[in-house]
C-alpha cells in the first residue's frame, strides 16, 4: 500500500514526523509493508520554517517539492492542485494523507478526490465556526472529501456528528470512517521532550531568566492583516514584557505586517522563527504562552503551561472549558487581565484530553487494515 503524504506548512512537518515514524515502526513488525511518498507543496520555504523541522525530526526527505508559495489563496491552491495532479498520476498512491487546515491540505484533498484517490485527514472535525478564517473553509471542505477522518478529541467527533457525518452522509469510498485517535502533536511532545537539544542561544536565554518568561507567537491573518488588532496585541504584549520577559519568535507574515504598519515595541525579545526543539525548550521553562496558533495552544497544555489565546474563538474548546486556556481576543485590557489571571492563579491540567501519545500508531494501524 502506498501513502502519499501532502505537507507544506510548518505545523504539518511536526505532525507528519509522528506518522512517518509510525510507518517505519509498522514496517519493522508487519509483513504488510507500507510505502510513503512525501510531497512538500513548498508553502513554507524559509529554512527556519521548513528545512529545520526535516533535519531535527528526521522526516524522510520529500520525494517531490512543488515550490509553490507566496501567492493569493486561489492562485496558491490552484497551482498546488495542478502540480499535485501530475504527481498523483505518476505515483498512483492508494491514499492521500493530509494534515490540518492549510491551503496545502485543501489542495491535497481536492486533487485526490477528483482522481478518486481516498483521502485520510489527520485533525478532522475541528471547527472555529468562523468562515472568515481561510482555515475553516479548508477544514470543512477537506472533511467532506475524506474517507478516513482522524479526530484528535471528543469535541471534534461531536462536530462531525452535528454536521450529519454519522447519519449516512455519503463520502468517497462509500461512507466516512470516523476515528477518535488522539492528537499526533501529543505524540510529538511526548516523544521529543526527552530528546530535544535546544540551540545554545535559547539555552542561555533560559538560563538568563531565572524568574521566568513568557512565550508569544502571532501569525493568523485575522490578527496580522487588521492594523487595530495587531496594534492592540502588540501593545499588550509589550506592556507585559516591561515586567516579565516575553520571547517573541516572529513569523514572516507578522514581520512583514509589523513593518508595513510601522509598529515598534520596546521590551519584547524578538527573534526569527524557531525550530521545534527550541520551542519545546521554551515551553518546558516558560510561565505561560500567548498565541493565536492552534498548535501552540495544545503544546502549552502538553507542557502544563497556561495559555492566553489571542483570538475570539478557538477550535480547541476543551482547553478553555478545562481552564487551561483563556480567550483574550486582540483587546489590550483583556490580554492584560488574562496575564494577571495566569500569574495569580494556579492552573490545573487534566491528563489525557488528546490521547496517550499513540495517535500516529493508531492512524497507521487503521489505514493498514483498511486495505
Ligand atoms: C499558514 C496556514 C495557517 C497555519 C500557518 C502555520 C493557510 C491558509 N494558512 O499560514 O493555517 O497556521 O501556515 O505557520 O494555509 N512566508 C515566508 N517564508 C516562509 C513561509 C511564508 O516568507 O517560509 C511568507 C509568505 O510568502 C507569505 C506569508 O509569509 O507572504 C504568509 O505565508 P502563507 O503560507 O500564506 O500563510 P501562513 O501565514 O504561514
Amino acid at each position: 500500500m502506498k501513502i502519499a503524504t501532502v505537507i507544506g506548512a510548518r505545523p504539518q512537518f511536526i505532525k507528519a514526523a509522528v506518522v512517518s515514524r509510525a510507518i517505519c515502526e509498522h514496517n519493522k513488525h508487519s509483513g504488510k509493508k507500507l510505502a510513503e511518498v512525501v510531497i512538500h507543496t513548498g508553502q513554507h520555504y524559509d529554512s527556519n520554517m521548513s528545512a529545520v523541522f526535516f533535519s531535527e525530526m528526521r522526516i524522510p526527505e520529500p520525494s517531490h517539492n512543488l515550490a509553490i508559495n507566496g501567492s493569493n489563496h486561489g492562485a496558491m491552491t490552484g497551482l498546488m492542485m495542478q502540480r499535485l495532479e501530475e504527481v498523483f498520476v505518476r505515483e498512483k498512491p492508494d491514499v492521500a494523507l493530509v494534515y490540518g487546515d492549510t491551503n496545502s491540505t485543501l489542495a491535497g484533498a481536492l486533487t485526490a478526490a477528483k482522481l478518486q484517490i481516498p483521502v485520510a485527514h489527520v485533525e478532522a472535525g475541528l471547527r472555529s465556526f468562523n468562515f472568515a478564517m481561510p482555515e475553516e473553509v479548508n477544514r470543512v471542505v477537506t472533511d467532506r472529501l475524506s474517507t478516513w477522518l482522524f479526530c484528535p478529541s471528543a469535541n471534534a467527533v461531536d462536530n462531525l456528528r452535528a454536521e450529519g457525518f454519522f447519519s449516512g452522509i455519503s463520502a468517497p469510498g462509500g461512507g466516512a470512517r470516523i476515528h477518535k485517535v488522539g492528537d499526533v502533536m501529543c505524540d510529538a511532545a511526548l516523544f521529543y521532550r526527552g530528546l530535544a537539544k535546544p540551540s545554545t542561544r535559547i539555552e542561555s536565554f533560559i538560563a538568563g531568566t531565572p524568574a521566568g518568561f513568557y512565550l508569544a507567537t502571532l501569525h493568523r491573518a485575522e490578527n496580522t492583516d487588521d492594523p487595530n488588532r495587531l496594534a492592540g496585541i502588540l501593545k499588550a504584549l509589550d506592556e507585559i514584557a516591561r515586567t516579565t520577559p516575553v520571547v517573541f519568535p516572529v513569523h514572516p507574515r507578522t514581520k512583514k505586517m509589523l513593518s508595513q504598519a510601522g509598529l515598534e515595541t520596546k521590551y519584547l525579545k524578538i527573534t526569527d522563527p524557531l525550530g521545534y526543539f527550541d520551542i519545546i525548550a521554551l515551553l518546558g521553562s516558560c510561565k505561560g504562552v500567548f498565541t493565536d496558533s492552534g498548535g501552540l495552544q495544545k503544546e502549552a497544555y502538553f507542557f502544563a503551561r497556561p495559555c492566553v489565546t489571542l483570538r475570539d474563538e478557538t477550535e480547541w474548546n476543551e482547553l478553555v472549558e478545562q481552564g487551561c486556556n483563556r480567550l483574550a481576543g486582540a483587546d489590550y485590557d483583556r490580554i492584560i487581565r488574562a496575564e494577571m489571571d495566569i500569574s495569580a492563579c494556579k492552573t490545573a491540567f487534566p491528563a489525557g484530553i488528546y490521547g496517550q501519545g499513540d495517535a500516529g500508531e493508531k492512524i497507521i494501524g487503521i489505514l493498514a487494515n483498511g486495505f
